[in-house]
């Protein structure tokens, strides 16, 4: 097999493939790139998690920079921006002193948009190229390989990436380095207020003696529908709070929004009332649920509960 040369676009035959973080997300994401025909090396701070996908067939490292000693182009989706530092930036096992010239780098975690520059940054300073390339779609976007992917960094380099993109879902440019990460972030203060008006609407249907089932059917086509309610509207009825996306990683992305929101000198109170409402979660011991657990701290401030409607209500 022989390395990409840069214009060329990536295929199996050209391309050897690394991927680090293997958790909700990573797992189905790289499932596809296997089951596109990619040589994939993997590698995850716990092994057992790694398990599906070297069943599959791909091969298993243990550093980040074993990964990307193997690879042409590293994808990581990991949890926090420390995670990130540390699996692409550590001097001794992060990807970026295994990786060849040439070599890229993809960044899926929504991490800091500052952080991504950085990145960027130190691996054109080893003749390698950067991307910042979050996504959105949640678990089941992971899975039918339907994600919205928010680009950052050099177009030649995304647009050579993009036959492996189109594996994971559909890729949006959005800018120079960092502007993936702007992007997930604006998505990420969408959503939020959008969470909370389900739940709020949830939280009145019942108080008003409607069958909620039958209401979020009602609206699912009307101007309040929305990917929330399709996403997580079910799982709220029948009190399933598995993640999905975690409670954790949503606090972790709003403080970064707040944060970035400090330094913009920008009012978003939508974003901290949410903010502040998944907080609360956390305070409840509640980090490791999903979003959809939102409904939790609404029925605890309104002293009411969904639980009867989980077992009473008919199917529509
Ligand atoms: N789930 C969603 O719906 C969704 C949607 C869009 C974006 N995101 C974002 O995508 C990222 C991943 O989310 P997820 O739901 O897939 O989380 P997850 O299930 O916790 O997966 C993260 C994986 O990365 C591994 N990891 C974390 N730090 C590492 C490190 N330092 N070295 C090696 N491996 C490390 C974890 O290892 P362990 O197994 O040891 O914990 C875990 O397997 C987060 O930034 C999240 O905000 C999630």
């Amino acid at each position: 097999m022989t390395t990409a040369p840069v214009t060329e676009l990536m295929s199996p035959s050209n391309t050897r493939v690394g991927w680090i973080g293997t958790g909700v997300m990573g797992r189905s994401m790289c499932g596809h790139l296997l089951k596109a025909g990619y040589t994939v090396t993997i590698f995850n701070r716990t092994v057992a998690k790694a398990q599906p996908l070297l069943d599959m067939g791909a091969h298993l490292a243990d550093s980040p920079h074993a990964v990307a000693s193997q690879s042409d182009v590293v994808f990581s989706i990991v949890g926090y921006p420390s995670d990130v530092r540390h699996v692409i930036l550590h001097p001794a096992s992060g990807v970026l002193s295994g990786l060849r010239p040439g070599g890229i780098i993809v960044d899926m975690t929504t991490s800091e948009p500052s952080l991504a520059c950085e990145i960027s940054v130190a691996a054109s300073s080893k003749n390698c190229s950067a991307i910042d390339a979050p996504v959105s779609g949640g678990d089941r976007g992971a899975k039918n390989g339907t994600l919205a992917i928010f680009a950052g960094g050099d177009e030649s380099v995304i647009n050579k990436v993009n036959p492996l993109f189109s594996r994971l879902g559909k890729v949006n440019y959005m800018g120079g380095s960092g502007k993936g990460q702007f992007a997930k972030l604006a998505n990420q203060i969408t959503i939020a207020s959008t969470m909370l008006g389900l739940v709020e609407g949830m939280i009145y249907a019942h108080k008003a003696g409607l069958n909620v089932e039958l209401f979020l059917n009602a609206i699912s086509t009307g101007a309040a529908g929305s990917k929330s309610l399709d996403l997580y509207g079910s799982r709220i009825l029948k009190r399933d709070f598995e993640p999905g996306f975690y409670v954790n990683h949503f606090v972790k992305d709003l403080g970064i929004c707040l944060k970035e929101c400090q330094s913009m000198g920008l009012a978003l109170p939508g974003l901290a009332l949410a903010q502040q409402l998944y907080l609360s979660l956390k305070a409840h011991g509640e980090g490791n649920l999903g979003t959809q657990a939102l409904i939790l701290s609404l029925e605890r401030l309104n002293n009411v509960s969904l639980q009867s409607v989980a077992s009473s209500e008919p199917s529509a």
